[in-house]
């Protein structure tokens, strides 16, 4: 089998669970997923079901694909990534955001906890992500080019949409939710960076540094998923205060974020465009009309 038959294979199993086709992606972050409690389930389908599919070996990541709707809006949430960090290669870790592809998503909201580079950020905020440093992972598009999904050679100038960006500041606000925004950079994990890194970053022009997202961001961008990224700042960076890094403290963080954040991405769901087959049926209609 090659990688779309694969991949082909799971997208079966799953639409042997639910009829519903999902219009939106949503990939939880680390403390992030009670979002999942959000959504009216019609299938969950655990990895572990998957044959051969990789687990969360993260014990913060449930490891599964939970299908339904919000708001009318039908949704597919992977509720566990699957980070370069734990082993899997770059491929495995964009078979998610690939199937959720093939099962009909056409937005892709991608969440993550992150750590603040910027002086302005402070633990508990929140990040549009504008762009995004990928150049210490590789490439997930790496090998093989699977032609029917994306180009070769695709342009990254553009990756996080620019209207759901706003759309996003435009919840927040509504909900008197203080949102920054800026570039994220993905390292590989699984150990936090030194402080002599961070300062690099910052060099480099990064606001926030995880060890995810930019690898799925990629690939959703190569299959034509419009991006969007939300980050929740859970600490200062490495040496910019003098508090020890550890998972402990993101978790602590992002749980107490949790609630804010439900609230955002469940007013950007509901307020998010009609699906372009929507708009195109209703474009449809007013020209038999006229
Ligand atoms: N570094 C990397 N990943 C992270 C951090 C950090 O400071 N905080 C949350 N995820």
């Amino acid at each position: 089998m090659n990688d779309l038959d694969i991949l082909e294979t799971y997208t079966n199993i799953i639409k042997e669970h639910t009829s519903l086709v999902p219009d939106i992606a949503i990939i939880l972050g680390s403390g992030l997923n009670s979002f999942a409690n959000m959504v009216n389930i019609d299938a969950e389908i655990s990895y572990s079901s998957l044959p051969d599919f990789p687990t969360c070996t993260n014990k913060m990541h449930k490891g599964r694909f939970i299908i339904g709707t919000i708001e009318n809006k039908n949704v597919i949430i992977a509720d566990g990534r699957l980070h370069y960090y734990e082993g899997y290669t770059p491929k495995q870790v964009i078979m998610p955001v690939r199937i959720m592809k093939l099962l009909g998503a056409k937005t892709l909201v991608i969440t993550n906890a992150a750590g603040g580079i910027n002086e302005n950020f402070e633990p508990g905020d929140f990040m549009v992500i504008e762009d995004q440093i990928s150049s210490f992972v590789p490439s997930p598009l790496r090998g093989y080019n699977i032609d029917e999904l994306g180009p070769r050679f695709p342009d990254c100038s553009n990756i996080y949409d620019t209207d759901l960006r706003n759309l996003l500041k435009e919840c927040a606000a509504n909900l008197n939710i203080p949102i920054k925004e800026g570039v994220y950079l993905q390292t590989q994990g699984p150990n936090y960076e030194t402080p002599a890194e961070i300062k690099m970053y910052k060099l480099l022009g990064a606001d926030a540094v995880g060890m995810s997202t930019s690898m799925e961001a990629i690939c959703g961008s190569h299959c034509g998923l419009k991006i969007c990224g939300l980050s929740c700042i859970t600490n200062k960076a490495a040496g910019l205060s003098d508090n020890k890094l550890s998972d402990h403290e993101v978790i602590e963080i992002a749980s107490k974020s949790a609630n804010n954040f439900c609230r955002l991405l469940f007013d950007f769901i509901k307020k998010l465009n009609k699906t372009l087959n929507e708009e195109l049926k209703e474009c449809e209609e007013e020209e038999e009309f006229q």
